[in-house]
């Protein structure tokens, strides 16, 4: 088993999304360019989403067109649907490298809050930006959503995890991000589902991504690594939030899953001074 994991750094899009203040372009740029420096391999920058739905994401153009890219950094976004994709190729830069991120709900409840529309749907609409970035030779991956439990339906049963992350993989291959959307997860439950999971795909391509509402994200994260795991979600500083729990934590801390992925004798290759000098620069755009 590795001994090297892999931080996909989603402050930027995932953190910010949350916010409702205006955060110029320029502080966002700022952030994803201290991070490209920190050894971070993957940050998600942004979406080609509505604007209706995401106001924040909506400069994601503006932000593409700022970066400075870093060579062995790939900059992701997220794209639901065609429009998405060619928002997505009107934006990007020349020589840099993407990812291109697609997205779905292991329950219809959350897909038809998140996506307005049905499970089934949202892989209609996801299929052919999957085949338009396999063709033009762009980096991809998926997520499942509520993978232990969703805001509206209740607990999540971990077959229909596995069937979404089943359904993902029919597309095309790519690595699965596993989301607990609400941070409600537990280690038992966690432990259920990738139980579950590891039927239908191997852990080489699965990824942990654990909101810390209930403040149990780095004992989830340890689970997942027991059961093979070895690549993480987290934001920068814990950026974000959850809109079902006003005031509850975001996404889990990259500092904290650094500190404690290092103390287990783990590698990751990120400086953690680099980490801290962002997290101080995220508090202060919140
Ligand atoms: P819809 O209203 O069903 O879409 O939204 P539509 O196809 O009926 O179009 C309605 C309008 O939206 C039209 O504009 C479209 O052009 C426009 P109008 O003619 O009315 O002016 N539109 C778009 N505009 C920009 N970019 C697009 C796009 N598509 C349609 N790509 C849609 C469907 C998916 C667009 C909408 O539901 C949406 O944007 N949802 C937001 C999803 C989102 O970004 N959620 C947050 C990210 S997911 C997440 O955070 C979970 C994750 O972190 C993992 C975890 O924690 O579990 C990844
Ligand atoms: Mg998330």
């Amino acid at each position: 088993m590795s001994d090297f994991v892999r931080i996909h750094e989603v402050g930027p899009r995932d953190g910010l999304q949350n916010e409702s203040g205006v955060i110029p372009v320029a502080d966002k740029v700022a952030l994803i360019d201290l991070l490209s420096t920190s050894g971070l391999r993957d940050i998600e920058v942004g979406s080609f989403v509505s604007p209706k739905w995401v106001p924040q994401m909506a400069d994601t153009e503006q932000v593409l067109a700022g970066l400075t890219s870093v060579e062995g950094v790939s900059y992701a976004v997220l794209v639901p649907n065609m429009r998405g994709w060619d928002g997505f190729v009107a934006a990007r830069v020349p020589g840099v490298t993407y990812e291109v991120a697609v997205f779905i709900s292991a329950s219809e409840g959350f897909s038809q809050s998140n996506l307005n529309c049905s499970i089934a749907e949202s892989v209609t609409r996801l299929t052919p930006v999957v085949r338009a970035a396999a063709g033009a030779g762009v980096g991809l991956r998926g997520y499942v959503s509520c993978v232990t439990d969703c805001p509206f339906d209740g607990p999540v049963a971990p077959e229909a995890v596995a069937g979404a992350v089943e359904i993902l993989l029919a597309v095309a291959p790519m690595q699965l991000s596993l989301g607990d959307t609400i941070g409600k997860g537990t280690p038992d439950t966690v432990g259920q589902m990738l139980d579950a999971v590891l039927q239908v795909a191997p852990a080489q391509v699965l990824a942990g991504h654990f909101h810390d509402t209930g403040g149990q994200a780095l004992a989830n994260i340890e689970t997942s690594l027991e059961m093979g795991l070895r690549a993480f979600d987290s934001a920068v500083g814990g950026l974000g939030g959850c809109p079902y729990a006003p005031g509850a934590p975001g996404n889990v801390a990259t500092g904290a899953v650094l500190d404690l992925v290092h103390s287990l004798g783990f590698e990751t290759g990120i400086d953690v001074d680099v980490i801290a000098k962002a997290a101080e620069m995220a508090r202060g755009m919140r």
